[in-house]
């Protein structure tokens, strides 16, 4: 057996089967490539569900971790620490908010921005005790906790995993007319992914993100947006609500957050709703440990100067340009997102997504699927444009074109 087959082999033996990886195994990896046990070389085409947008091995990100580790990694939140203020302060002023509430991974905080809607809607709403209902979207991606699943519509998602949690109307995405419905006197939140990611970055219509901004605020509703993916420059932008005018009432973030290096999340929000909270009533080990604030205080200054956010903006018009080629000539039904992502759908005449990312594997490029014969794209934004053109040139050359 090769290393590779032998890796796999003991992963697989010892491991859960949550997942089902592509067969490589990474051994390394620096801006947008990474390097197998074998030694061959792979362009990044997934940057871990944008976790890594900054790509890997940021050298001001891992100066920033390497000079933490050296001080302080972990207090507990039972005693302050010299990271947490500035963090706060300045994730607060990226979001143009006022609070933070760090957590560590996406789901949490979808749980954590749950929690504030629910306490903001009995103690500053008055919704009678227990009746509280949130608005979400079918299709949704929010995590994988038993809450968060109990309003997925994803039967692999879901199934074999109730009871559910009650509290959660779901609607379709980008119908207005079914959120108006949807939302009552008792609804505290509407949830939402501006672009969402795991769907397959479905879009949605034009003025959809607006029309819930104007509903949420007409019926004192609170406007979540799941930037968990969208957010944090892949779009071109800071938020993918900006490209509406849009600023709701909480970010939920993640990801990117933490640059690839440690788990960072957050709800972020005005003082009055996220002062909802008082101590006990929530709370995580990890969230807000000097080693993550530390990483995130760099990832929030690469931010505030907008370079990212202008390259993939910029690199974004190219990625669609080019796809759109791609969708001429048949071999690819449509292609959707914004800045440096996009969903694509093959023609499944071509193979299933997966067919396809196996075979872009061979040549060296590293995408997934997402659903079907649906690719996700979303390179890590400090990709060069020669290598993101090498990269779309392997997915011509996969789909015949
Ligand atoms: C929009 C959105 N929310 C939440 C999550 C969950 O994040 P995590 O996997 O860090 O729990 C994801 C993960 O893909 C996501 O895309």
């Amino acid at each position: 057996m090769s290393a590779t087959e032998d890796l796999i082999a003991a992963a697989d033996a010892h491991s859960a089967h949550t997942y089902h990886p592509l067969p490589v195994v990474i051994a390394t990896a620096d801006g947008a490539w990474m390097t197998d046990v074998e030694g061959r070389r792979y362009l990044d085409f997934l940057a871990g569900y944008s976790a890594l947008n900054f790509g890997h091995g940021n050298r001001r990100l891992v100066d920033a971790a390497r000079a933490q580790l050296e001080r302080v990694t972990l207090t507990s939140r039972a005693f302050h620490h010299d990271r947490f203020g500035a963090f706060c302060e300045r994730l607060a002023a990226l979001c143009g908010m006022e609070t933070v509430l760090p957590m560590n991974t996406g789901a949490e905080a979808v749980e954590t921005a749950v929690k504030t809607a629910r306490k903001w809607g009995y103690k500053v709403k008055g919704v009678p005790a227990e009746m509280a209902k949130i608005v979400v979207a079918g299709n949704n991606f929010h995590g994988r906790t038993t809450t968060v699943i109990s309003f997925s519509t994803d039967p692999e998602a879901r199934a074999d995993f109730g009871p559910y949690t009650p509290g959660f109307q779901i609607v379709p995405y980008g119908d207005m007319t079914a959120m108006r419905s949807a939302v009552t006197e008792n609804t505290v939140a509407v949830l939402l992914e501006p672009i969402q990611g795991e769907a397959g970055v479905l879009v949605p219509p034009a003025g959809y993100l607006a029309a819930v901004r104007e509903l949420t605020r007409e019926r004192n509703v609170l406007f979540v947006a799941d930037e968990v993916q969208s957010g944090l420059g892949r779009t071109g932008r800071t938020f993918a609500c900006e490209h509406e005018g849009v600023v709701p009432d909480v970010y939920v973030l993640g990801k990117a957050l933490g640059g690839g290096i440690v788990p960072v999340s957050a709800v972020v929000s005005s003082r009055e709703v996220l002062g909802v909270f008082r101590p006990g009533e929530h709370g995580s080990t990890f969230g807000g440990n000097p080693l993550a604030c530390a990483v995130a205080l760099e990832v929030i200054a690469m931010l505030e100067s907008g370079e990212h956010q202008a390259r993939a903006a910029e690199l974004g018009e190219h990625l669609h340009r080019r796809l759109g080629e791609l969708a001429g000539t048949g071999r690819v039904t449509a292609v959707r997102g914004r800045g440096l992502w996009a969903g694509v759908d093959v023609d499944p005449a071509h193979g299933t997504g997966r067919e396809i990312s196996e075979r872009l594997l061979d040549r060296g490029v590293l995408v997934k699927d997402t659903h079907g014969s649906t690719l996700r794209i979303a390179p890590p934004l400090v990709i060069g444009e020669q290598d993101l053109d090498w990269g779309l040139d392997q997915l011509r050359a996969v789909l015949g074109a």
